[in-house]
């Protein structure tokens, strides 16, 4: 995580760097800072504790000057949430200054042999180790001319480096040059007439720019004024960039009338599906188009497994969408935590088709296991949100949601639209197996009604469920169960509650509370029911009671047309019928909406949760 900024170029850098910060400071919010400077003016570093309005608080009475600077927004990893550890990091000479998003694994050795040779530390942290490595491997190789020594300090150093880093270094001898480095962390080369910018994503630089070069692993870019060259880190033969155009629009996310994104995010989910719908059904009307899949469908008849990866809310739409591929399609689907399958060396059946699932398309878990699945030989697909990411780019081939910028740190729209996609390519698969053409039809014209449908039931659920947030705000503790495929709709419903409002809560299969949890439940407790499928509306009435029977609160989320007892809740709320598909969509709404009023109540920051980041890029 932590983002990253800079820039070289003729504009003074401050208000850049200010602007590119705000735009990647979902990466990580505990701390920020700037180092700004040029030929002219000394390179100053400015660092504050907490959100970017605190260090523009504190640079705006500075007047700092200069058309170079870099930035950075942190999640702490290696040291608490200090001044002294937030960066920009200088080395102890003053000479390099260094910005860093990743984990040095084996900095604890390198900082022991450091301080043998008397160097000193002013923070916890591991990347004050990098930059002072660079400074010391900067004297020895005083030989060089010193453009070429700074580029040559930096390389050495990262050779000796185990771990993950997207980095910018200034060299204060080379006060008109900047080198970028990445190894498992996002860094990308914005280029446009009157300088070039480095960012985490393309979002840092953002209104900007519009042609981009994604660093790959291992690639150096070495910025002069206005010329760069991107280089091999590790034998430094010069790499050719491939120079890519970026849809402005895409990279851009206003509030409009809405006071967070957390807000505009959830109201804006029917839009969003529509727009990622668009183009995708086939002429006929019965199926998918998915034209970035790049699979025959001789190919994909031979598919006997599919394995879904990915992490958080990714990955309970993955639970959702396994359910609907097995439903529609009868194909047997496993679902995995990124992070553990990564080291668990899980046997793959031969015709198993892997997708990875990932909004940010940068989460290192996720990416992790893409790369361990290819090294394995299997083909590999990517479901991502974010054009040009580096899982988009890894894995080849595969769908993007088009769902627009997801700037709240707790996932609303991509969840949707995640299992939006999901139920597309279980249709898809479906009419390659068999699913019968009107069966397909009759899917497919839910699908096209389903953001009409989002949009309804937001307005139906508003209301309510800013009333029952208000009701059980000072609640500590909070159940989610639901049946079939709102069972992973319940763990997301928790985690958005965990997420935004910080209340303690957990899921569980509805038939599973009374095989232990519930011995926690008393009037204290609060668990809310997703009972909108019909076929089992008998089995949640029985849990509702069982929990009512134990004193404990009830809000039931129940289906028009299907009665629950009124003693069997203490709220209720009915959605409208819809296909059986898109229940988990409809269902998960009122879910959103209760845990954003909640936090709200509880004066939370909603679009920033504490210690949360939104694209983890660390393991
Ligand atoms: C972080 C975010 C979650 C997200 C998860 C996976 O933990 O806070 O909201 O679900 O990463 O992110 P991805 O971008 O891979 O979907």
């Amino acid at each position: 995580m932590c983002g990253i900024i800079s820039y070289i170029g003729k504009q003074d850098a401050l208000q850049i760097l200010i602007k590119g910060l705000k735009c990647v400071e979902y990466r990580g919010y505990d701390s920020a800072g700037i180092a700004i400077g040029d030929e002219q003016h000394p390179f100053r570093i400015e660092r504050s504790v907490g959100y970017i309005e605190n260090l523009i608080k504190h640079v705006s009475p500075l007047g700092l000057k200069g058309h170079v600077g870099i930035g950075h927004t942190r999640w702490a990893t290696h040291g608490g949430i200090f001044e002294k550890n937030a960066h920009p990091h200088v080395s102890n000479d003053k000479k390099f200054i260094l910005v860093h998003n990743g984990v040095i694994e084996n900095y604890a050795a390198l900082k022991a042999t450091l301080l043998k040779t008397g160097v000193k530390f002013y923070s916890d942290t591991d990347t004050e180790v990098l930059v002072n490595l660079i400074a010391q491997y900067y004297q020895q190789l005083e030989q060089l001319p010193t453009s070429q020594r700074f580029e040559e300090s930096v390389r050495k150093s990262l050779a000796e480096v185990q771990g993950t880093y997207g980095i910018v270094v200034i060299c204060t001898d080379c006060p008109n040059e900047l080198i970028g480095v990445r190894k498992s962390s996002p860094l990308v080369l914005g280029i446009n007439p009157d300088g070039l910018f480095l960012g985490s994503d393309v979002g840092a630089f953002s209104g900007h720019i519009e042609n981009v070069v994604y660093l790959s692993d291992h690639e150096m870019v070495h910025i002069k004024g206005m010329d760069y060259q991107i280089t091999d880190l590790m034998n430094g033969s010069v790499t050719s960039p491939s120079l890519e155009t970026i849809d402005r629009e895409q990279n851009t996310a206003d509030l409009g009338d809405f006071p967070n994104y957390a807000k505009k995010e959830i109201f804006e989910q029917g839009t969003a599906l529509g727009n990622m719908y668009l183009g995708r059904f086939s002429s006929d009307g019965s199926s998918a188009h998915l034209g970035g899949l790049q699979i025959t469908p001789y190919e994909l008849r031979q598919v006997e497994r599919i394995l879904l990866l990915g992490c958080g809310s990714s990955l309970y739409a993955s639970k959702i969408g396994a359910s609907l591929i097995e439903t529609y399609a009868r194909i047997p689907v496993d679902v995995e935590y990124a992070s553990e399958f990564c080291y668990r060396n899980a046997p793959l059946n031969k015709n198993t088709l892997v997708f990875v699932v990932s909004q940010s398309g940068e989460t290192l878990d996720t990416l992790n296991a893409l790369r361990e699945v290819k090294r394995k030989g299997f083909p590999t697909l990517a479901i991502t949100n974010v054009v040009g990411s580096t899982i988009a780019r890894e894995a080849g081939c595969g769908i993007y949601l088009h769902l627009g910028m997801e700037v709240g740190v707790a996932a609303t729209k991509s969840f949707t639209g995640q299992v939006g996609m999901l139920a597309l390519l279980a249709l898809y698969l479906g009419r390659m197996r068999d699913m019968s053409f009107t069966d397909g039809r009759q899917f497919v014209q839910a699908l096209q009604s389903l953001p009409q449908k989002v949009d309804e039931v937001l307005a139906l659920c508003d209301k309510p469920m800013q009333k029952l947030a208000k009701t059980y705000v000072d609640y500590q503790h909070c159940f989610f169960i639901g049946r079939q495929m709102l069972y992973p709709v319940a763990i997301e419903g928790a985690l958005k509650l965990k997420e935004l409002s910080y209340m303690h809560a957990e899921a569980y299969p509805a038939g599973e509370l009374k095989h232990g949890a519930l011995a926690l439940i008393d009037p204290s407790v609060l668990t809310i029911v997703l009972a909108t499928n019909e076929e089992v509306m008998g089995k949640n009435i029985s849990n509702m009671m069982e929990i009512k029977a134990r004193h404990g609160k009830v809000i039931a989320i129940g289906l028009e047309g299907c009665e629950i007892p009124q003693k069997a809740y203490d709220e209720v709320i009915y959605l409208p019928k819809v296909y059986p598909a898109l229940l988990p969509i409809i269902t998960v709404l009122p879910l959103q909406l209760f845990a954003y009023y909640l936090a709200s109540e509880r004066k939370c920051n909603v679009d920033k949760p504490r210690n949360l980041a939104k694209s983890v890029t660390v393991e």
